[in-house]
């Protein structure tokens, strides 16, 4: 049986990632699940493992759900290791998108000032963690969740040399799933290839029955109605003569990049009603974990699907699934490029198509991508590095020089002024500066 072992088990997207493995229990026979959390997150790992126990319970499958506090007795012999934590919880994330916002820039939990401060926060216990696995469960696989998904990852492989690491994100999977709807076809209709960064890619659709591209196709059907984009971000309409004019299309992160003015002006409304992502995100969490107490729900609630993070399990089971059964299937993962794309470093780790075998992904070829796409993803990429660098060495100077890249900063003695504000902000989780 498979020992899976779920870091941030807290989480309240647990529920989605019960229901995945209770769905491939036949192919996946999983034997128990560790759900590991800290202090701050006893009374959420409490309720919703209870309710992950219900689940399985209910599948008719015996499966153990254990929750700890002590993450190196969980990480003992595991098989697969999930991460899916939060340092600082949701009042850091509210941190990350409210104080860019107090001086009028967009906070971006993930590839923004937020995401660079949840990189900051985050790295040094991924570190941890990976030495608890280089003990503990040395043949383990890492199958990351942890935003900045893209970057926890490139930490993981190339600054803690742990090979065996898939970092994952749901929004390809949605991409896939919606995207044929847009164009009157089904899922699963389309082939698809996708070249980039997390939370920063971008992708080109073929029709699998003639082999034609659709992709233009699709940017004319996002102009009606973009049923890809995801619940955390606001549905702007990107430019149609510029989606035309590139030879790939975006994702739903590269509104912030592309449509700056207008999400600007959104998110400053927001800040101001005090309905930041984050704030409105404590909302529903409240509410799930108040319906997750009731000892008759035994399934995920529908409520769920509120969280950006819809269908994220989608993505980690079947990858796991690939991974275990050495299925060779096609998914969308972090991985090394080994020249996948072109344009960048043979071993930066980027967001690509690649098939999964028990050897871990192996990325397709994406090609070369035009300039304008190109600069992008290169500059993305060097704002990625330089942050990873800043945090594994408490490097002001490297900080400084993210914020002066990252397309989302301001620059200039404001962007300092941010980073230093940051800085105090988050002292109680990171290393000295
Ligand atoms: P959350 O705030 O509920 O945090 C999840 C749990 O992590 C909490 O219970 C918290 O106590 C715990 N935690 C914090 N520090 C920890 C540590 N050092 N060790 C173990 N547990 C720790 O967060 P959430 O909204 O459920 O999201 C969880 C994470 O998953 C975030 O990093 C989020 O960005 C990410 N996420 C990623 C995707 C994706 O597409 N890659 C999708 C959804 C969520
Ligand atoms: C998307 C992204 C995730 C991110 C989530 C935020 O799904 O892929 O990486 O964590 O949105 O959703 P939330 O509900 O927390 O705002
Ligand atoms: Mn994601």
């Amino acid at each position: 049986g498979v020992k899976i072992v779920t870091i941030g088990g807290g989480s309240s997207y647990t529920p989605e990632l019960m229901q995945g493995f209770i769905k491939r229990y036949n192919t996946l026979p999983i034997r128990e699940i560790w759900l590991v959390d800290i202090p701050d997150g006893k009374k959420k790992l409490e309720i919703v493992g209870a309710l992950a126990q219900r689940m399985w319970d209910a599948s008719g499958y015996d499966v153990k759900v254990h929750l700890t506090l002590d993450r190196r007795e969980a990480l003992k012999d595991a098989d697969f290791v999930t991460t899916q934590f939060r340092v600082g919880l949701l009042n850091a994330r509210i941190k990350d998108e409210r104080i860019p916002l107090s001086h009028g820039m967009i906070g971006q939990e993930t590839n923004g000032a937020g995401g660079m401060f949840k990189l900051l926060r985050t790295a040094p216990v991924i570190a941890q963690i990976i030495q608890d696995m280089k003990e503990l469960c040395p043949n383990a696989w890492l199958i990351n969740f942890t935003n900045p998904s893209g970057m926890i990852t490139e930490t993981v492989i190339r600054q803690c040399g742990w090979k065996k690491c898939i970092g994952l994100c749901n929004v390809p999977v949605n991409i896939m799933k919606n995207e044929p709807v847009m164009i009157g076809k089904k899922e699963g209709d389309l082939d698809f290839v996708f070249g980039g960064l997390n939370h920063f890619h971008f992708h080109r659709a073929y029709d699998k029955k003639t082999g034609q591209e659709v992709t233009h196709e699709i940017a004319r059907a996002m102009m009606k109605d973009d049923k890809s984009n995801m619940a955390n971000i606001q549905n702007e309409k990107f430019l149609l003569d510029q989606l035309l004019s590139m030879d790939c299309l975006p994702c739903g992160y590269h509104r912030y990049y592309y449509l700056t003015s207008q999400m600007r002006k959104k998110e400053l409304e927001d800040y101001a009603e005090h309905k930041t992502r984050a704030e409105m995100v404590k909302e529903v969490e409240h509410q799930l974990f108040e319906l997750y107490k009731d000892p008759a729900l035994h399934e995920m609630p529908e409520l769920l699907g509120k969280r950006g993070g819809k269908y994220y399990s989608d993505a980690a089971c079947e990858t796991i699934n690939a991974i275990y059964n050495d299925t060779g299937r096609v998914m969308v993962v972090s991985t090394e490029n080994k020249g996948a794309l072109v344009d960048l470093d043979p071993q930066a780790i980027v967001e690509v198509s690649a098939r999964i075998t028990r050897h871990g992904a192996e990325p397709i070829a994406f090609g070369r991508m035009e300039p304008a796409v190109r600069g992008m993803v290169q500059l993305m990429k060097a704002m990625e590095e330089t942050i990873i660098d800043a945090a594994l060495h408490g490097d002001y100077g490297k900080a400084l020089e993210a914020f002066q890249i990252n397309p989302l900063v301001d620059h200039g003695q404001c962007a300092q002024d941010l980073l230093n504000e940051m800085l105090v902000a988050n002292e109680k989780y990171l290393p000295k500066f």
